[in-house]
């Protein structure tokens, strides 16, 4: 099997690159954050908590949450590693959105599941085409809300629609690691889902919290699966340091409030600038977009252009969309280069 696929982000200049391809937070962790850190250095000699119990009382206290139903791991990633090695076997499918997240497609390949995919409608989720690629042997159902790599949102009316089609004995992964982006007026919590015994939800400290370098994800679980994840995750994946990290951002929500309201103001600019120039953006509620060069000529002209200026964003050839560009939400200073230098490719083509 191949390796999973990290995005090149050496710059095409002499100059240290701008990276916007892995939906990285645009600013560091908080001073708060930073002093937790320091501080738990001096327990450095110590094993971390197995239990992330701490970690976990804060996700409970600030989602309204049975801890006991909460499982940390390094990165979502972990979990979802671990749900399919507990759950896939070559006997079983995989079934996921047709331009999902592609780490599903390295774990699927892992454990040696067949992987079926179902059409997304205008780049969203289309709850109807997945019920329709289900099969008698579809063990696991994927999907990523808000979407990666398009952005867009699927309303949980829709999911709810989703797991009422399922058979009970489908699992479905739901993966929120944007869901803290979107505007909570209109994302209503979905984690109730998870008593009927069948869903599961992962959620990371990587986007909206800024610590993607720590690796601490989570997810919330039903009881019987908690316990089967646990026994093939590694018991000591989520270090001290990512521990206390992960715990200071949570109990400061006011952060992850503010980052929300900054990262909308610099998606809603670099939306508009991009669309002046005629090309086509996928309304997004996540800290990226993605965008529509017409050919997948134009994407890779636009790509070397930017990277020539410093500015590394992701190709989409890999998830099927060789015409688009992702291109991760910065800071101002950041997005206004960006809209400049694609002002500039766009002239320079004769837009
Ligand atoms: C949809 C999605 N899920 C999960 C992850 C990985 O998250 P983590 O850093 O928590 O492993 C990413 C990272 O880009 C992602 O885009």
């Amino acid at each position: 099997m191949a390796p999973y696929a990290l995005p090149d982000i050496t710059s095409g200049s002499d100059q240290e690159p701008i990276v916007l391809a892995q939906n990285e937070h645009a600013w560091p962790p908080s001073a708060r954050v930073q002093q937790a850190v320091t501080d738990a250095l001096s327990r450095g000699q110590l094993y971390p908590d197995s239990d992330w119990t701490e970690l976990r009382a804060a996700i409970a206290g600030v989602h309204r949450l049975d801890a006991a139903s909460i499982v940390c791991g390094c990165g979502s990633m972990e979990l979802m590693s671990a749900l399919m090695l507990a759950y896939l076997s070559p006997a079983d499918r995989l079934l996921m959105t047709e331009y999902g997240y592609l780490f599903m497609r390295t774990l699927a390949k892992l454990v040696g599941a067949r992987l079926d995919t179902a059409a997304e409608r205008d780049y969203h989720v289309d709850v109807d085409s997945l019920i329709a690629a289900l099969q008698p042997d579809t063990r696991l159902v994927f999907v990523v809300n808000p979407g990666n790599p398009c952005g867009s949102l699927l309303h949980n009316d829709e999911i709810r629609r989703l797991r009422d089609a399922l058979p009970r004995d489908v699992l479905l992964l739901v993966d929120e690691a944007y869901a803290e982006f979107v505007d909570p007026a209109f994302h209503e919590p979905l984690f109730d889902l998870v008593e009927h015994g069948n869903t599961v939800i992962t959620r990371t400290f990587s986007k909206i919290y800024g610590l993607a370098g720590l690796r601490v994800g989570w997810g919330y679980f039903p009881g019987d699966i908690r316990d089967q994840i646990r026994k093939v995750q590694n018991p000591g994946s989520v270090s001290t340091l990512s521990q206390v990290a992960a715990r200071a951002a949570m109990l400061d929500q006011s952060g992850a409030d503010e980052a929300r309201r900054l990262i909308a103001e610099q998606r809603d600019f670099l939306t508009a600038e991009i669309t002046r120039l005629g090309l086509p953006v996928v309304p997004s509620q996540t800290n990226f977009v993605l965008v529509d060069f017409g050919s997948p000529e134009s994407a890779v002209s636009a790509f070397e252009f930017l990277r020539a200026h410093r500015l590394v964003v992701r190709p989409m050839a890999g998830y099927g969309l060789p015409a688009c560009l992702r291109i991760t939400i910065g800071t101002p200073e950041q997005m206004r280069l960006t809209a400049q230098t694609l002002g500039a490719w766009h002239a320079q083509i004769g837009g």
